[in-house]
């Protein structure tokens, strides 16, 4: 199909903005809104965000379209191929530094890497990818970690019910170890600080930034990096760390991270409670690189993107199908719209982990991690953690969601609240010591 920018009405414009962006925004870009998740998933809103974008390609095709937003032009990237260029060709011309993500991450972390710029960048990202060692299918410390998981989730495993509260403050107790060692495993004073940063973040330039608070959390943090633990990710990233780097600030993505990490980890727990299929075959990868868990947490972000909206910004005229889009252009993509466009993906509703084996998935080209320089650096630590956490908790127990929650992975809803159901986790009929001989 022939490209071409599309140039859209403020009409279409704002239409566009506030079914498709609206739900992202009212869910919270940096800190999810637990109620506001559950009413997104009764009422199917992040369904109708996709089909107007949908509809927008209908209408226009399937090149880029810019949208009329007062001063400042924003192009939203329809087509597969256009996001990878905009991936690809990251950090220069396209920024990650949007004005928008900027003014969100600054809330908690103000020179973080995704908002930084030129050498400043340069130095901020090789400093993530020393420590987290984003080149590694697995970490140096994956033994360590994967013992800390062992620790922290087996208890889990002894309770007759688990919610996400309870999931989550165990998977932050597994990240402070694994961070800062285990003096941290308790340090939920840090974490509360970073939740309430977060919490204001989600305003963006609505919101003044609370200063003493985001000073008095990036100095805790520089506290465990001046006097890192053995064998800690503090460790790795002190002995990185050079001029200009910003530690503490870093530290500050990674610990908002690992929350989007223990929704998707949730997630995936629901979803094969949901899918007997794919929990039998969950249970069964005995390769220690667990591909097929890995598999299914990579589904789960595909299907629910704890990031939705990519956003970048171009630092001079680009060149887009024969136009000339000007400088400080804004570009975004929206996730759920490439993940999940039943006009173009078969499985686009399914829960489908066999794509990410069989080279599926990236010829349809999904990036729940983003893509090319500006990639999660975490992307295989993530992936670590989440499976070795849910093998602790499938191994011998079976997960089980309360029929009211009529999950289907053959059409799964474009929300999934992880934050209203509680799991079961009984044991597992064929390992209970109590099973019928057969
Ligand atoms: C489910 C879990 C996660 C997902 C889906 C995810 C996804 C992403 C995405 C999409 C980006 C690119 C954002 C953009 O271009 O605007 C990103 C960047 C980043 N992520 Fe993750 N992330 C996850 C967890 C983590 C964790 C746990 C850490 C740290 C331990 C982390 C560290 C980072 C960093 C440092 C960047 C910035 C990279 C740069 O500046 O180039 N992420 N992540």
């Amino acid at each position: 199909m022939a490209q071409q920018v599309s140039r859209l009405t403020w009409i279409e414009s704002l239409s566009t903005l506030v079914q498709a962006g609206g739900p992202l925004f009212a869910k919270g870009i940096i800190l999810r809104r637990p109620m506001i998740v559950r009413w997104l998933q009764a009422t199917g809103q992040e369904r109708r965000g996709i089909a107007a974008i949908q509809r927008l390609r209908g209408r226009h095709g399937e090149g880029p379209a810019v949208l009329k937003l007062g001063v400042r032009k924003e192009m939203l990237l329809l087509a597969p191929t256009d996001v990878q260029r905009l991936l690809d060709d990251t950090p220069i011309p396209f920024s990650p530094d949007s004005r928008e993500k900027h003014a969100t991450l600054a809330h908690f972390e103000p020179a973080g890497s995704l908002i930084s710029r030129g050498p400043a960048r340069e130095v901020r990202r090789s400093l993530n990818d020393q420590a987290l060692e984003s080149g590694c299918p697995r970490h140096s410390l994956a033994s360590r970690f994967e013992s800390i998981v062992a620790d922290e989730m087996t208890p889990l495993v002894g309770q007759a019910t688990l919610s996400f509260e309870t999931f989550r403050a165990a998977w932050f107790r597994m990240a402070r170890r694994c961070l800062f060692g285990d003096d941290a495993r308790d340090d939920v004073a840090l974490t509360r600080m970073l939740f309430r940063l977060r919490g204001d973040a989600n305003w963006a330039f609505l919101k003044p930034k609370r200063k003493h608070l985001r000073a008095r959390f990036l100095s805790h943090v520089a506290r465990y990096l001046h006097r890192p633990a053995p064998n800690s990710l503090a460790e790795r990233l002190a002995s990185a760390a050079s001029p200009g780097s910003r530690p503490e600030d870093q530290v500050g993505q990674w610990l908002f991270a690992f929350d989007a990490a223990s929704i998707a980890t949730f997630r995936t727990l629901m979803v094969l409670a949901a899918d007997p299929a794919a929990l039998g075959r969950s249970r069964e990868d005995r390769d220690s690189a667990r591909p097929f868990l890995r598999a299914c947490v990579l589904e789960a972000v595909r299907l629910w993107p704890t990031t939705p909206l990519v956003l970048r910004q171009s630092d001079r005229p680009t060149l887009w199908h024969g136009q000339t889009i000007p400088a400080a252009t804004g570009f975004a993509v929206h996730l759920p719209f490439l993940h999940r466009d039943t006009e173009r993906l078969p499985h686009a509703d399914r829960f489908s982990p066999a794509i990410w084996l069989d080279g599926t998935a990236e010829r349809d080209g999904f990036v729940p991690f983003s893509a090319g320089p500006a990639e999660c650096p975490a992307k295989n630590l993530v992936l670590m953690l989440a499976s070795a956490t849910l093998r602790t908790l499938i191994r011998l127990h079976q997960p089980v969601l309360p029929e009211e929650s009529a999950l289907d992975p053959h059409h799964l809803p474009a929300t999934l609240d992880p934050f209203t159901w509680v799991l079961r986790l009984q044991p597992h009929p064929r390992d209970s010591p109590c099973a019928a001989p057969t």
